[in-house]
């Protein structure tokens, strides 16, 4: 056995309760190896239902041993999964699509659907952006959603593909508002919600964050040095009952930079005053490098400056398969009630 095998097998191992509790709860989306804390930097396996994902971010495996992993999974799900492997290792985490290693059989690359927690979600190993369709750390958030959302107004900010949405529509929301700048994953959103045929229909708002939430708010849209802003949809003020901030690590638009390390607070505001009193208002870091008692004080500074202190505060970990020696997991995320 490699030491890769060996580490994948202790992986392994290690998720077996997990994985059966995943399982009874109709989910077969999850992490089955995080490399940088289980023996091999750079390296995530994940299963999303039929698929089986490999991604390598430092350097390429090579064919036998991409195989090797690929048998050893299947052996331990008792599943022929379909292996679909992305090397990201060049630059910006980039996918090589010449598929030096390995080219994935077809089926492995067609519209497949996983679940989480009894809901369909478009499952799809190639399409024009670099990460998975769902992010498998915030699993637990969105189970938390979808018990908190009964009759509830709620707001999915950095929406994403809406996974968010579709569970608070999955726990009774009243109202579901998804909104992302990028059409392509709002368009994926809309199909999660079709996969979802029971569920009531969700809205779509495709809008930069800033002016949307600034309006939402109440807030003033201002220009930046005289320069002329691109045209946005416009919004009515008002207010929601449960609000998800979820942004990228880094992102600039002509309408401002979202920058979690240095400016938490510009994003933080505006959705704070777009949360109802009494609501609650999820927020979510994953930059590494900053840590959960830093940005925890800040948000609650942060929240007492704009008027909208936390009258209580919860840690959302992620599942046992995104385990983290130091107790200091890349993604953070905490529950605020207001
Ligand atoms: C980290 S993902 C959010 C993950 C998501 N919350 C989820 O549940 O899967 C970042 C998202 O932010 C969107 N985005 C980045 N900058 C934006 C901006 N200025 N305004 C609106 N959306 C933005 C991207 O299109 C992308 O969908």
């Amino acid at each position: 056995m490699t030491p890769l095998n060996q580490a994948l097998r202790a992986a392994l191992d290690h998720r077996q309760d997990l994985i059966n509790e995943l399982h009874a709860h109709s989910t077969d989306c999850y992490r089955l190896f995080h490399g940088s804390q289980e023996g091999a930097g750079g390296l995530t396996i994940d299963r999303y239902g039929p698929q089986l994902l490999v991604q390598s971010f430092h350097q390429p495996l090579e064919t036998a041993e991409l195989l090797e992993l690929h048998q050893q999974i299947n052996q331990f799900i008792g599943l022929e999964l379909l292996l679909v492997y992305n090397d990201r290792s060049r630059g910006n985490s980039r996918i090589d699509r010449e598929d030096t290693v390995y080219r994935a059989e077809p089926a492995a690359l067609e519209d497949l659907v996983g679940h989480e927690w009894g809901l369909n979600y478009r499952v799809r190993g190639r399409h024009a952006g670099q990460d998975p369709l769902l992010f498998l750390d915030l699993r637990n958030t969105r189970g938390w959603v979808r018990e908190h959302s009964a009759g509830k107004r709620v707001l999915n900010l950095f929406a994403y593909t809406c996974g968010v949405g579709l569970s608070a529509a999955a726990g009774g929301a009243r109202e579901v508002c998804n909104l992302d700048f990028a059409e392509g994953n709002l368009a994926v959103g809309r199909e999660n919600g079709l996969l979802n045929p029971l569920l009531p229909t969700m809205d779509f708002v495709q809008s930069d964050y800033f002016p949307a939430i600034r309006q939402l708010a109440g807030l003033p849209i201002t220009q930046r040095r005289g320069q002329k802003l691109p045209s946005y949809p416009r919004l009515e003020q008002r207010q929601y009952d449960l609000v998800l901030l979820d942004p990228p690590a880094w992102a600039k638009s002509a309408f401002g930079t979202v920058d979690l390390l240095r400016d938490y607070q510009s994003l933080l505001k505006p959705a704070l005053l777009a949360t109802a009193d009494n609501g609650v208002l999820i927020c979510c870091n994953n930059l590494a490098k900053v840590s959960m008692d830093d940005w925890r004080e800040q948000v609650l500074r942060c929240a007492e400056k704009a008027g909208r202190p936390v009258r209580d505060w919860q840690i959302m970990a992620p599942g046992a398969d995104f385990p983290s020696q130091d107790q200091q997991p890349p993604l953070k995320t905490l529950i605020l009630q207001l």
